[in-house]
């Protein structure tokens, strides 16, 4: 094949091209707030590994122009490294094998291979090795390979680090995908993600710095600052080592940070890229709860307008969780359990709130920090009779098996024979109205309206 000609103005849709990472970035931003840089590290890599895709199958003869494009996310738990990979996956439409370090470390013990990544990989693709070979690998919690916890020296996982050096190198791999069948994956083909929260490396960057060892960077991505001999960087505001944030301190981290966290130098020196996450500000939390469909607020929104009653969470209410999430250092999970917690007293009410004609709660300020109760607003005129959650639960009835749904209702103090007596009437009423009844059901089966706007696949 030869090499494609001069580009003709036009003549090119963007549609039939692999999208650009500017355009990955463009989808990742609906959904994963804030992290700029490492979306701009990730989505070079995943563009410049399938353009090298495209080169070996174009150009078999020839070596790719660039080397292969591991990726290394360091990052504070719940900061978005899972959710950014599987965001951009989902999109590309690429098969994405999700395991942890953690569980690899653990099968080395009984004596496992940690090809069961591999294997995951390929069940993804119903055993379709061609497809598998095109997809992402992505590990994570990959700091629980760390070789020393204190002073005890941990073999599994260095074993595991070693073991992995097979894939990240490209080297084919047979994989055993079921118990009579194995396939043979050529691992080059592949993209390597690896991904942890690394707890304590940047003390080790701190330390290092406050010796007064000189910066060169990873992998020569930071530039050498000329005269960086001492400290700190040259003309850096931060001259004290020990005042660095993490994030700041990170920016200044080194392969031999992450050998004396614990990992052996052949495998940090395969990562072309290293990149960092920042733990979200407050005001990030409060836009990824808010922000897009898949935000919790959403979800609760939606979830109390099924109800027929309108939640509404005061801005100044939702700030003071996000700081109290943001000093507590749990990412956005800690933040969605300080919601869920704001709710709580009002969940599992809503049925009940309804019907005494409640058509709005509003978590206030004072119901976040000091427990005060949420203020209801009550609805002009009656209460509605029937929410879309009335004519669902109408519908869920069916699916149990229960005799007296309200326990409340009269049929709990009737003996046995009256019982039975009221099973007959209600019986000879079913026979006697079947065809209004048959009708009437008919109407109950049908699509209850939606109080909001469907969600559904794009
Ligand atoms: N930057 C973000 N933008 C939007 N949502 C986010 C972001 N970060 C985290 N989330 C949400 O929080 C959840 C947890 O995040 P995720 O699993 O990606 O964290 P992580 O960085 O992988 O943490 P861990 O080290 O604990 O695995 C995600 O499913 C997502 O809903
Ligand atoms: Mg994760």
């Amino acid at each position: 094949m030869t090499a494609p000609g001069p580009r003709l103005p036009g003549s090119v849709t963007r549609a039939d091209l692999l999208p650009s990472p500017r355009q990955m970035i463009r989808y990742l931003d609906r959904y994963v707030e804030g992290q700029a840089r490492a979306k701009r590290d990730l989505t070079n890599a995943v563009y410049n590994h399938y353009l090298g895709l495209a080169w070996r199958d174009s150009y078999a003869d020839q070596a790719t122009p660039f080397g292969r494009q591991h990726i290394l996310f360091l990052g504070p738990t719940g900061s978005g490294k899972s959710h950014l990979v599987m965001t951009l996956a989902r999109w590309l439409g690429v098969p994405l094998a999700f395991t942890s370090a953690k569980s690899l470390v653990e099968v080395g013990y009984v004596g496992q291979q940690v090809d069961t990544v591999l294997r995951t990989l390929l069940r993804k693709t119903g055993g379709n090795v061609q497809a598998a070979q095109r997809g992402i690998v992505f590990i994570d919690e990959v700091d629980k390979l760390r070789t020393n916890h204190g002073a005890e020296r941990d073999v599994s996982g260095e074993g595991v680090q070693n073991s992995l050096l097979t894939f990240l190198d490209g080297r084919p791999t047979t994989v055993k995908f079921d118990d009579t069948t194995h396939r043979e994956i050529d691992t080059s083909q592949i993209l390597f993600i690896f991904a942890g929260a690394f707890v304590g490396l940047a003390d080790i960057v701190r330390r290092r710095l406050g010796r007064g060892a000189r910066t060169i960077g990873f992998g020569g991505t930071t530039p050498v600052v000329p005269g960086a001999g001492t400290a700190a960087h040259a003309g850096d505001p931060a001259a004290d080592p020990a005042a660095l944030d993490d994030d700041a301190a990170l920016a200044r981290l080194e392969p031999a940070d992450l050998e004396r966290f614990g990992f052996i130098p052949e495998f940090i020196g395969r990562f072309a890229v290293v990149s960092r996450l920042r733990a979200l500000s407050a005001e990030e939390y409060v836009r990824v709860l808010s922000g897009t469909e898949e935000g919790l607020l959403r979800k609760k929104a939606r979830q109390f307008a099924l109800n027929g009653i309108r939640l509404e969470f005061a801005p100044e209410a939702l700030l003071t969780l996000a700081r109290r999430a943001e000093g507590a250092g749990t990412g956005v999970r800690g933040m969605e359990s300080l919601v869920q917690r704001a709710l709580e007293d009002v969940e599992w009410r809503l049925p009940d709130l309804a019907a005494e004609g409640v058509a709005g709660v509003q978590i206030t300020e004072a119901v976040v920090a000091s427990g005060a109760p949420p203020e209801f607003l009550v609805a002009e005129g009656d209460a509605a009779e029937e929410t879309p959650a009335t004519q669902l639960r109408r519908r869920a009835l069916g699916y149990l098996n229960i005799e007296n749904p309200d326990p409340d209702a009269a049929i709990e103090v009737l003996s046995p024979e009256q019982r039975r007596h009221l099973r007959f009437q209600r019986e000879v009423e079913r026979r006697t109205q079947a065809p209004r009844t048959r009708r009437k059901r008919a109407a109950d089966s049908r699509r209850p309206e939606l109080p909001f706007p469907g969600v559904g696949p794009e």
